[in-house]
Parts: C-alpha cells; sequence; structure tokens
C-alpha cells in the first residue's frame, strides 16, 4: 500500500485554501454596498478595492481550493486519486459498457471528434444531418456578411450545437452478472433516427475541458454543479436527501454530506446516470456500483506501466489493473472503514434484508455499494484537482523570463489585459476566469451580480435558445436567486483560456472553429444584438486594430502548457476506444449493428483509438480541432488525429 504515498505526492499543506461558509456569507454582506451594485449582469466583474480587474499571474502562484469536510471521509489522498483517475477512464461505467468520462474529454480534458456531434436541442427548430462529419465550412455556425459587424447581414444562422456523442437511447432494466454490458430495451423516446437506424445521442452543449476545473467555483456553462457536494446529485443543498450510510457502534445510520469547495464532486455524480451522456435512462447508483465492483478496473483498456499514478498497478501480461488492484481495495484505501465495512445486506433504500434470499442477486447491496455516489465523486474530484496546467509560456514570461514569449505574443498579453479588448473583466487572474475562486471571493463583490460569479451575457445564442444560469435544478431551484429576478437569463460561466489552443470548437454551443473566430466575434461585440442578449462588458470592447486581433490570438495559443500538449504527467492516462460516429455503407446510410440482437436497428459504431501514454508523454503533439478539420496532422505528426482503428 505504501507506493500510493510514494507515488503520489499528497497535497502540500502551503497549497492548501480553505473557503469556509462563514468567509463566504462574510463577503457577500459586506459587499453589498459595492459600488458594483448598479451593474447589470454581463458587466465584468469588479477587482479588490475597486481597481482594474486581477492581472494575469503565474498559475503555480495560485493554491489549489481544497475541499472543506471531506477528511471525515477520506484516509489516504494517494489512493483516491488512483482510483478517480481508473473511474474516470473506465469505459465499462457507461450502461454500454463502452462510455467513459474519458470518452468526451479525453482531448486535452475536452473533446475534439468531428463526426456525429451534432445536436439539435429540443427548443430549436432546426434539423441537423445526422452523423455528419464537420467540415471547416459549417464554421461559424452564425455567419455574417461582414464578420467585425454584427449587424451586417446574417448569412447562415444554424442554432445548432456542436456537442458530443453519448450512448444510444434505450431504458435500463438491470445489470448483468460479470458483465459490463447492462441489460436494458430500445427506449422509444425522441432520440435521433436515421433511415430507421438509432445512433447515439449527442449532448445540447460543447465541452468543456476538465484541466483547470478545479478553480471553478461552481461547474457546468450554468453553474449547475453546486461548490456544495452532498453526496448523490450535483445540486448540493437543493437535494434534501441523507445520502451516505455511516457505520456507528454496529448499526448502519442515514447522515447527510455537506462538503464545501466541491463543485467538482458535484459534478461527477451527474453524467454517470444521464440518459444522453453514459447511462441508459432510469439506472440508479446502487446498479453501477455492483457492476463496477463487480470488474476488473479499466478491464477493457490498455494502461502503461509508465503511468504516472496507475502504471504500478498495471496488469502488464493483460489489460486494466492487475486483479488485486480492485475498485474494492481502492475504496477500502482510500476511505475510512465507517463508510464501506459493514457486511450486512441491505435493500436499495439501506434497510437490513431479513436473510439473503430476501431479495434477488442484483437487488440486496453491501454499504460500499450504496456509497458508492459519494465515492465516485470525491475520488474523481481529486483525480481532477491534479489537472492543473501552470507550466505555460506565459507563466514563464509572468515569473520574469522575458525571452518566453516572442513580441507579438507579449503584445498579445497586453491588448489581453488593456482597457479597449475588455477581456480581463471576464477572464482574470491566473485562472483567466472570473469564476475561479480568487476572484469570486474577493472582497467588494456585489453577490446579486451573475458577473461576480463569473456568469455573463454575450451573445453568443439568444437567449431563448439556452437560459444558462437563469435555469432550474433537477429539484426545481433556481440556479441563481440573487437580485432582480431573470438577471441570470442567457448568463454562462466565463470558461479558463488555458490550452486554449487545442480544445476547439468554442463556446457553450461549439460553433467557433477558430480562436480568430472567436476574436472576431468579440471584435463585433457579440452576435445577436437585439432582444438583449448582450450585457454591458461586451458592448465596451474596441478591438479594431486587424495587428491587435492577430497578436491576441498568438498570445492565447501561448497558454498552452506543453506537458498538455504532449500529454505527459499528470496528463497522460490509460488507452480508450472512442466512438467516432457510425460506419456509413453509402453516403447518409448507416450500417446497423449486428453485436446486440436486444437492441433493435441501431448504428454500427466506427471506433478510434487514443492510445495509452505514460508519464513522458507522446513524441508528437495534440492535433488542435482546427488541425482535424483541415486533415493536418493524420500522417503521423500529431496525436489523437483519430484515423487508428480500435476494437473495443
Ligand atoms: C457524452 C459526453 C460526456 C461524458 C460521457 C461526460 N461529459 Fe463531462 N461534460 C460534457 C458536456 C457536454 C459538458 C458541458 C455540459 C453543460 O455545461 O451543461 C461537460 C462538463 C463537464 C465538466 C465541467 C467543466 C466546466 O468548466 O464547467 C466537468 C468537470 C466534466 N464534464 C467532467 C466529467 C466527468 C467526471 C464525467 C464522468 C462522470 C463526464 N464529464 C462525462 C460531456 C460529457
Ligand atoms: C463580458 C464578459 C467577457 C468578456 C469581456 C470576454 N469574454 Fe471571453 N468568454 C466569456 C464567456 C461568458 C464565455 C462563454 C460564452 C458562451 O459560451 O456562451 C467566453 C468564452 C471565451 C472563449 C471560448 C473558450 C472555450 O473554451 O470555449 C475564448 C477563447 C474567450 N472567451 C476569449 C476572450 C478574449 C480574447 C476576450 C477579449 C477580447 C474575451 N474573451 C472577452 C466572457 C467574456
Amino acid at each position: 500500500m505504501r507506493q500510493w504515498g510514494m507515488t503520489i505526492p499528497k497535497h502540500h499543506p502551503n497549497r492548501m485554501l480553505r473557503i469556509s461558509r462563514t468567509l463566504l456569507s462574510l463577503t457577500l454582506t459586506l459587499s453589498a454596498t459595492s459600488p458594483m451594485a448598479a451593474q447589470g449582469p454581463g458587466g465584468p466583474g469588479p477587482a479588490p478595492g475597486g481597481g482594474p480587474p486581477g492581472r494575469i499571474i503565474p498559475l503555480r502562484d495560485v493554491p489549489v481550493p481544497q475541499p472543506g469536510g471531506a477528511d471525515k471521509y477520506i484516509q489516504d489522498q494517494g489512493a483516491l486519486i488512483a482510483l478517480g483517475k481508473a473511474l474516470f477512464w473506465d469505459m465499462q461505467a457507461g450502461s454500454d459498457g463502452r462510455t467513459a468520462c474519458a470518452t468526451c474529454h479525453f482531448h486535452a480534458g475536452a473533446d475534439h471528434r468531428l463526426r456525429n456531434q451534432l445536436a439539435s436541442p429540443a427548443n430549436r427548430s432546426v434539423t441537423v444531418t445526422l452523423n455528419r462529419v464537420l467540415s471547416a465550412d459549417d464554421f461559424p455556425f452564425h455567419q455574417l456578411a461582414n464578420p467585425l459587424n454584427n449587424s451586417s447581414e446574417v448569412l447562415r444562422d444554424t442554432r445548432q450545437v456542436a456537442g458530443s456523442a453519448g450512448v444510444f437511447e434505450r431504458v435500463f432494466r438491470d445489470i448483468l452478472p460479470q458483465s459490463e454490458f447492462e441489460d436494458g430495451a430500445s427506449g422509444s423516446g425522441s432520440a435521433a433516427t436515421l433511415a430507421g437506424v438509432k445512433l447515439r445521442q449527442v449532448t445540447a452543449r460543447n465541452t468543456p475541458s476538465v484541466i483547470n476545473a478545479v478553480f471553478n467555483v461552481r461547474n457546468f456553462w450554468d453553474g449547475r454543479a453546486s461548490s456544495t457536494f452532498t453526496g448523490a446529485t450535483p445540486f448540493g443543498d437543493s437535494d434534501p436527501n441523507a445520502n451516505a450510510l455511516v457505520l456507528v457502534n454496529g448499526d448502519l445510520r442515514r447522515e447527510s454530506v455537506h462538503i464545501t469547495n466541491a463543485s467538482l464532486a458535484s459534478q461527477a455524480v451527474g453524467p454517470a446516470l444521464n440518459a444522453v451522456e453514459m447511462s441508459y435512462s432510469g439506472r440508479q447508483w446502487p446498479k453501477l456500483a455492483k457492476k463496477m465492483l463487480a470488474l476488473t478496473a479499466l478491464g477493457r483498456q490498455e494502461v502503461s506501466p509508465d503511468d504516472s499514478v496507475l502504471g504500478f498497478m498495471a496488469n502488464t501480461e493483460g489489460k486494466g489493473l492487475r486483479p488485486e488492484y480492485s475498485y474494492a481495495l481502492l475504496i477500502q484505501t482510500a476511505f475510512r472503514p465507517e463508510y464501506w465495512s459493514s457486511t450486512t445486506l441491505l435493500d436499495a433504500g439501506g434497510k437490513p434484508l431479513p436473510e439473503a434470499g430476501a431479495a434477488g442477486a442484483t437487488e440486496r447491496y453491501t454499504q460500499m455499494e450504496l456509497n458508492f455516489a459519494l465515492f465516485w465523486g470525491l475520488a474523481i474530484q481529486a483525480y481532477e484537482a491534479t489537472l492543473v496546467s501552470g507550466e505555460s509560456r506565459v507563466d514563464r514570461f509572468l515569473a520574469g523570463d522575458t525571452q518566453a514569449l516572442t513580441p507579438r505574443e507579449a503584445l498579445g498579453l497586453q491588448v489581453f489585459q488593456a482597457g479597449g479588448s475588455q477581456c480581463l473583466g471576464c477572464h482574470q487572474g491566473a485562472e483567466t476566469t472570473a469564476a475561479s475562486f480568487t476572484n469570486v471571493f474577493r472582497a467588494g463583490a456585489n453577490p446579486n451580480n451573475p458577473g461576480s460569479h463569473g456568469f455573463f451575457r454575450t451573445g453568443v445564442t439568444p437567449m431563448e435558445d439556452d437560459i444558462g444560469l437563469g435555469g432550474r435544478d433537477d429539484f426545481g431551484q433556481l440556479l441563481f436567486a440573487l437580485g432582480r429576478p431573470g438577471n441570470a437569463n442567457g448568463t454562462f460561466k466565463s470558461p479558463g483560456l488555458r490550452n486554449v489552443e487545442l480544445t476547439g470548437p468554442y463556446f457553450h454551443d461549439g460553433g467557433q472553429a477558430t480562436l480568430e473566430q472567436v476574436v472576431d466575434f468579440y471584435a463585433r461585440n457579440g452576435d445577436f444584438p437585439r432582444g438583449g442578449n448582450l450585457g454591458p462588458g461586451i458592448g465596451r470592447i474596441n478591438l479594431n486594430n486587424a495587428g491587435s486581433r492577430a497578436a491576441l490570438v498568438d498570445f492565447l495559443k501561448a497558454l498552452t502548457d506543453d506537458r498538455v500538449r504532449f500529454e505527459r504527467a499528470p496528463f497522460d492516462h490509460p488507452s480508450l476506444c472512442v466512438p467516432d460516429g457510425h460506419v456509413e455503407t453509402s453516403p447518409g446510410v448507416v450500417q446497423v449493428s449486428e453485436s446486440d440482437p436486444r437492441f433493435a436497428l441501431s448504428g454500427e459504431d466506427k471506433w478510434s483509438l487514443v492510445p495509452a501514454v505514460g508519464r513522458g508523454g507522446n513524441a508528437v503533439p495534440l492535433q488542435t480541432f482546427e488541425e482535424l478539420l483541415r486533415g493536418v496532422g493524420s500522417d503521423g505528426s500529431r496525436a489523437h488525429a483519430m484515423n487508428q482503428a480500435c476494437v473495443p
């Protein structure tokens, strides 16, 4: 067991940041009289003392936020990170036995697939061509006669979304003994079919990167992953249930979970049961737990013996981790025994069963299985908290190495931080986002302004298409209940911009393919100028100088950390087969899969290999989205060119 402590450095005490609820409410109360109170949504947040918002500093100077109140559950941080990395990359977690978190977050923490990635969300009357391969000509989705004038003639407005393909629409029946596949039935819902053949469903928003997401107080584009983790759902205190089972003096008791600074744990328990992303509809946590605990960790995937976290456990004779490093062992090592050691058999609600035969084999559970959502959330959060990319050339430049940036990149840094571009108003500090702990918890912020929380109205899509932070969570609570009603409508989380070169397409709708297109969007002060879609921050932007725009793009590309670009530790990972659209027998005719007779008429997947990589990384850089669109790098000069076949 000692190896965990040796392989993975524990969190350094001086990298601890604990923000208590008391401090939070104190900050918010004090700031109610801030001069920024009058500012509407969309305005850049103010800075400490009312000066300009925080300039960019090296990311290593910012402590990694630590969850508050997690020590009660955790006993070994190294094992926790290992468990989180294995779960995040394990394809067996999806109901189809083939969909991992990483399926949509494999590329610099995001997704750059081109095929079958278009969604036409239900509230928009658009039809997209299914199984389409995106091309450079498709971008931007909102195309204007003059890209520098948002009132010029609209040449095209597709209102589609470039999202991420998840699972087929199916209804959950049960798990199957010792199998990663689950039993289910074909869903009868509205999922997309092509000539009667079902295709994988696609998310209604673009996939953001998990790298540096630990710095966001709230996650998701609409912030619905609460900063408080309550153990089973993403929605924090909206969830009234006592979601953990604790062993006290031999008795199992229900206990409420309340972990602060834990948005990533809240987030992680969302996709696992989501019927578009990973799950057949109706699957519940105890079933997923029972399935995963019976399987070899990463049993369908290669793990490099050089993997910075999992390497010493890798099965060098086969796939996945060696059988002795089971999920159960990782949980037992990472978490305190009062959360997993009871051997009493329970029903799904946690009540002891009178006798072993009182319920079917897949209907009786252990304490470990019933606490699995808690373990899942905390472990994945701990892994993601290691994905911090603070070694870009911009960081070196800011730390005093004046040669680290070219003159044009250095000019771009100036443009980014100057008033004309307004970039810093919403993308401030080392984290390059106003949604960071540093920004949200500073003194003087008006809590009623979504901008103080890093959410802005920038007119990427019309408000009626996606209301963002103005929406409600699954318990019916407003995602943002402060200030004037409706003041959060159409606001979205300002994303961090590190490694943005590698994470196209951009914005919550994935409607821009290149950083040049993004900068043009800002230069024209956003899209959809009528209907209140534009907050004040975006209206003040002045980027009329073509040289400044070009320098800005160069600067954004200098925010890439080479460890991300080459997938060096901590960004190394197991192999993954990614479904990259469906096989077509002739254009528009999808081949029907015959692999599983239970599900009628499903499209045959086209699998693409994301190879395993160890701590030293790849010899070639990751391919950008733009390069993939243009076919650059398919000769082996880029990693993840999506042209290696894979047999899952
Ligand atoms: C089918 C694709 C898909 C899968 C599978 C998936 N995600 Fe995501 N992920 C997305 C999309 C799309 C979003 C943005 C959704 C939104 O904001 O409404 C997202 C958002 C996130 C974010 C928020 C980042 C930010 O800046 O707000 C994190 C963190 C994340 N996912 C982690 C995970 C984890 C952990 C899992 C597995 C438990 C997972 N994802 C599974 C597509 C996926
Ligand atoms: C008023 C606040 C605001 C200002 C000013 C602003 N941004 Fe943004 N930025 C956002 C928000 C909010 C998003 C996400 C919008 C969405 O997807 O709906 C975003 C998204 C982006 C993205 C896409 C990132 C991704 O992963 O999809 C880039 C790149 C970007 N901004 C760069 C800039 C630059 C460069 C400037 C200065 C010219 C700038 N921003 C000015 C708020 C702002």
